[in-house]
């Protein structure tokens, strides 16, 4: 009968099979998935191996710096970190549409992923971390109605510009079974367990314009509400759970002054897969004690409020 550690060897026979001497390339984004991708291929075919990091600037705060020490310094693996951020937030200045901020960090993404390729002597294959649901939701995407809810990027069309073959050893594989493989690869917990990150990061956790300004106060707060939610020892049981920074600006009063700052949704939702989701119900105190904490310690938002839509027939993201 089918264990995960026979998937594990399973995948690693059929990457040495398919690779034989090449060599391939895999995009890490600090996510769980691309970091089990690469933990595997690794282990199967060490050196022949390169991974790409692209820092967008999109990211949470200390999250490049954690992905860098993590798989160059710990497990050894051949890492490209090439810090893009100002190329991706002047290309995205004045851009509020969220599927044109999608397609331009998208498409940056191919483009300085191709030159590090490049830079690295190019490779035979693509590895991916595609998960099932990827899978069937970019398919019903395309073959269905002509609607795109949301165009997930990763690394389409590269591939075939590259001339490389695609590698996806999660292909099969929901959220959870990816965690367990994880785990079976010797990933630290902490690692394996977190909540997902989608691959325009921050860029669409802030509706309207990205700004400098703005992407370090959403980090401000973001950074105070996962602390609480970790101290809570409410992670595991939240699928993700995040800040959204409003283009809102609200009157408030702090001491004896007027305030006059952006407004920030917390969001937190309970998911199997990602398709459908419930959102948290947090206590009243929980709530009250993050509120307090972010407008007493994050410069710019004075108001905090709470999201309780559910998907569908929201999103789990707000773009
Ligand atoms: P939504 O917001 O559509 O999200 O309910 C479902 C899951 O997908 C993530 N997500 C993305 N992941 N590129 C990604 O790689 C994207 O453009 C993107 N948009 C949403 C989201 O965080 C959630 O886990």
């Amino acid at each position: 009968d089918w264990t995960m550690g026979k998937f594990r060897e399973e995948e690693i026979a059929k990457v040495r099979k398919q690779v034989g001497t090449g060599r391939v390339i895999c995009g890490l984004s600090g996510g769980v998935d691309s970091s089990v991708v690469a933990v595997l291929l690794h282990e199967a075919i060490g050196d022949q191996l390169t991974c790409v990091f692209v820092d967008t600037g999109m990211m949470r705060k200390g999250e490049a710096e954690e992905v860098v020490t993590m798989f160059r310094d710990h497990y050894n693996i051949k890492l490209v970190h090439r810090d893009a951020a100002d190329m991706f937030i002047n290309k995205l200045d004045g851009v509020s549409d969220p599927e044109k901020k999608r397609k331009i960090i998208g498409a940056t993404f191919i483009d300085v992923f191709e030159e590090e390729a490049r830079n690295v002597g190019g490779a035979d294959f693509l590895a991916q971390g595609t998960l099932y649901p990827d899978v069937i939701e970019s398919v019903s995407f395309t073959g269905g109605p002509s609607v795109t809810i949301k165009s997930h990027h990763n690394v389409g069309g590269l591939p075939d510009r590259m001339n490389m073959k695609l590698i996806e050893p999660l292909r099969e594989l929901f959220k959870d079974e990816v965690r367990i493989l994880g785990r079976e690869l010797g990933l630290p917990e902490h690692f394996v367990g977190r909540h997902p990150f989608p691959g325009p990061g921050l860029a669409i956790r802030l509706p309207g314009g990205v700004t400098r300004e703005k992407l370090e106060i959403l980090r401000n707060a973001d950074v105070v509400y996962l602390e609480e939610i970790r101290n809570a020892g409410l992670y595991d049981a939240i699928w993700q759970a995040f800040t959204v920074l409003l283009p809102v600006q609200s009157v408030g009063v702090m001491g004896d002054a007027r305030t006059y700052d952006y407004v920030c949704a917390l969001r937190a939702v309970t998911s199997t897969d990602g398709m459908t989701a419930d959102f948290y119900h947090f206590d009243m105190e929980f709530l009250a004690r993050v509120s307090n904490r972010i407008i007493n310690e994050v410069k710019g938002i004075n108001r905090v409020t709470y999201d309780i839509t559910s998907k569908p027939p929201g999103t789990i993201e707000w773009e």
